[in-house]
């Protein structure tokens, strides 16, 4: 057990060498700021790693996770990664991004409780009681879940969109595009889920500012 703890460091130890053989530069550049274009905001799943699955380095992301990549008006953690994100770092795209067979998602699906994450997990329920009908037709319950994970990515892209930050930046015309993915765990591969949205137009009339 010690063995695999500290194999993490090691690894650790082999990267920065590595790194160094490549660019002896490497650290030093990155110390001095970071200039994401992107705010990605995925689920806590080890097997969705953002930069990894995308391809992009140190640097390159500002990433908030939590268990199924929820955007919720109340969480303080995500409302000030996503102030800083767009208010400071001034990112370009926001991407959230799901993924099948995610265990928040189908724990969701259950008519059993699960202790304190209840409470979490109610929200994707709510996203069920939006598109019950579209949800309950699909009778394999295999479809019925990937169905509901990528439901609840575009639910969460919306919930985005209608957050104070997003809505102010789009009042002063800050570039910033919202995108819904949902990643394959087991292909690797990422879909997009094509919504896409630009600016306050894009969201329901009850949400447009004056
Ligand atoms: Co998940």
């Amino acid at each position: 057990m010690e063995k695999s703890y500290n194999q993490l460091l090691e690894n650790n130890r082999k990267w920065v060498a590595d790194q160094l053989s490549l660019d002896p530069t490497y650290f030093q550049k990155l110390a001095n700021s970071q200039h994401p274009e992107y705010l990605w905001i995925g689920c806590s799943d080890s097997r969705v790693p953002a930069n990894q699955i995308t391809g992009t380095l140190p640097g390159d992301i500002f990433v908030h996770r939590n268990i199924a990549n929820m955007v919720i008006h109340s969480d303080m953690n995500m409302l000030s990664v996503l102030s800083y994100a767009v208010e400071v770092l001034k990112v370009k795209h926001i991407i959230v991004c799901g993924h099948y067979g995610c265990g928040g998602v189908l724990a969701a699906m259950e008519n059993k409780q699960f202790g304190l994450i209840d409470n979490w997990l109610r929200h994707i329920k709510d996203v069920y009681r939006l598109h019950f009908k579209e949800l309950d037709a699909l009778k394999d319950t295999k479809l019925r879940a990937d169905r509901l994970v990528e439901l609840n990515v575009i639910e969460q892209v919306q919930d985005l969109g209608k957050t104070s930050i997003v809505q102010n930046a789009w009042k002063r015309e800050q570039p910033l595009h919202l995108h819904g993915w949902v990643y394959d765990v087991k292909d690797g591969l990422i879909k997009d889920l094509g919504v896409n949205f630009k600016g306050t137009n894009d969201l329901h009339s009850v949400f447009h500012l004056d």
